[in-house]
């Protein structure tokens, strides 16, 4: 019977060379289905508000938001390791501000990591709140809360000076003692340089298929998506097929079937 997962287990997928499978949910039924398929880490994104709370970008969602749905995913989850996102403008004023953020949200939700955004300028918080216990996951690249100072969800690091900044964030916050590190939206020979030069895990999205591991969003895996991202294939039509069924079931209604 598989283990729980835990830090432990996610650094020693890297050195056997298995790679690991995350993918997002935000409520308990998909958190159920996620372990069902087998999948190694659950990570509750920020995307919640994008996907199920009908924002245009993750900058409004709360940390309230976070515990919600990072609570409903535990109460559904057993084995899969549970990551959780620190929300926009909740870790970003200090370090200190970073670790209120993340013994909170540990202790409300029950949850085994958090996640934060940033490169170098994040290191010194990783190190912070890795040496008092918290697991922490870094995420590089295209980093979404920065969407309105990027101006657009473009990938990143597809110039030599970008790419170069890249890298260097990557080695920062793995030195600081990130569990692992997702690279969003970066050219595919830069995740392999980072995933190949690095000991920490890394998570790719739209990253190219060298990284340790790869994450999806769950509505884009499902075909819920209204507009799915050019890197990421669909595995099922749901959003076709429940039109079709609840336009069937609103047919019956009104007929009086
Ligand atoms: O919020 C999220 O879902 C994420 C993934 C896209 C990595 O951060």
């Amino acid at each position: 019977m598989k283990k729980r997962m835990t830090a432990a287990t996610l650094r020693a997928a890297k050195t056997k060379q298995k790679t690991m499978v995350w993918l997002t949910a935000y409520d308990a039924g998909s958190a159920r289905i996620a372990e069902e398929s087998g999948v190694d880490v659950i990570l509750v994104g920020d995307s919640v508000g994008m996907v199920n709370l009908g924002y245009d970008s993750t900058i409004p969602v709360t940390v309230e938001d976070m515990v919600l749905h990072t609570s409903s995913v535990v109460r559904g989850r057993n084995k899969a390791w549970v990551v959780c996102d620190l929300p926009f403008g909740s870790y970003q004023t200090s370090k200190e501000q970073a670790f209120a953020t993340s013994s909170l949200i540990l202790q409300q939700t029950g949850c085994d990591a958090i996640k934060l955004e940033g490169g170098t300028h994040m290191a010194e918080t990783v190190r912070f709140l890795s040496e008092r216990g918290v697991a922490v996951v870094g995420h590089i690249g295209m980093t979404p809360q920065s969407v309105k100072n990027f101006g657009s969800f473009r990938t990143r690091g597809s110039n030599t000076a970008e790419a170069e900044s890249i890298y260097n964030d990557a080695l920062a916050i793995a030195q600081a003692g990130a569990v692992a590190l997702v690279l969003e939206c970066i050219p595919a020979d830069l995740a392999k340089r980072i995933t190949d030069n690095i000991g920490t895990p890394t998570v790719g999205i739209g990253a190219g298929k060298a990284c340790d591991a790869q994450v999806l969003v769950w509505h884009d895996v499902l075909g819920l998506s209204e507009n799915t991202p050019p890197f990421a294939k669909p595995y099922a039509n749901l959003r076709e097929q429940a039109v079709t069924a609840i336009s069937a079931w609103a047919d019956d209604v009104r007929d009086k079937t």
